[in-house]
């Protein structure tokens, strides 16, 4: 069995991104499960905010097809997702959207995020960790989407303390929510490679 690809990214590009914090964690922990590993930034890959007039005069942007490749030479996506009034990032979604809409060839509708699996994850700076953004996410990849969410997921909690110096996560609790998250990811990934 071939080794699973890993994509990772965070639905923030704000410097001090708690996300992106989660989102390089996970990257590091992966690598550490002898897993091919690929963690990108959205801010590599920026989009107009989603209209249909541009889009049925444009057709999709550059970078939408380039996100939509990426999922596709990938078995397992890690998303780690801010939350916002409790949903998820205007950019996540825009993102999310965007990629939804990129058909190429004959292929079938929504094919990044069909024969993958995904797992997810938010840091907020509260007591409840952003969970409620989790389950917009879930909503918009499962039942929009058409994607397979594992049913773990990890919030970590009081964002702004949670990590160390070494951007590990100081609460085992998390360290090993994190850990076990990214073990079923990998696992189910297999299944794809
Ligand atoms: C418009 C807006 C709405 C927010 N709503 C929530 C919320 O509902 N729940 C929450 O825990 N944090 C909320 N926050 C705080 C974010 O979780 C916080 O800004 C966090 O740092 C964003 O993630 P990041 O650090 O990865 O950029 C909100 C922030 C903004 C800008």
């Amino acid at each position: 069995m071939r080794s699973p690809k890993i994509l990772v990214f965070a639905g923030s590009i704000r410097t001090a991104s708690f996300n992106a914090r989660l989102a390089a964690l996970a990257a590091k922990e992966l690598a550490l499960l002898n897993v091919d590993v690929t963690r990108i930034s959205l801010l590599d890959y920026p989009l107009p905010l989603f209209h249909g007039d541009l889009e049925a005069e444009q057709g999709a942007p550059a970078n939408a097809v380039k996100l939509k490749r990426m999922f596709g030479v990938h078995h397992g996506v890690f998303i780690a997702s801010p939350e916002y009034n409790a949903s998820i990032t205007p950019l996540l979604k825009n993102t999310l959207d965007w990629i939804s809409r990129v058909r190429e060839a004959a292929e079938p509708p929504l094919t990044a995020y069909r024969q993958r699996v995904f797992a997810l994850g938010a840091a907020s700076n509260g007591t409840h960790g952003g969970y409620r953004s989790l389950m917009a996410l879930r909503q918009v990849l499962e039942l929009g989407c058409g994607a397979l969410v594992l049913p773990e997921q990890i919030a970590v909690t009081e964002a702004a303390t949670a990590f160390d110096e070494m951007d590990n996560l100081r609460e085992e609790r998390h360290a090993q929510k994190l850990r076990s998250v990214l073990g079923q990811l990998v696992e189910s990934a297999r299944h794809y490679a």
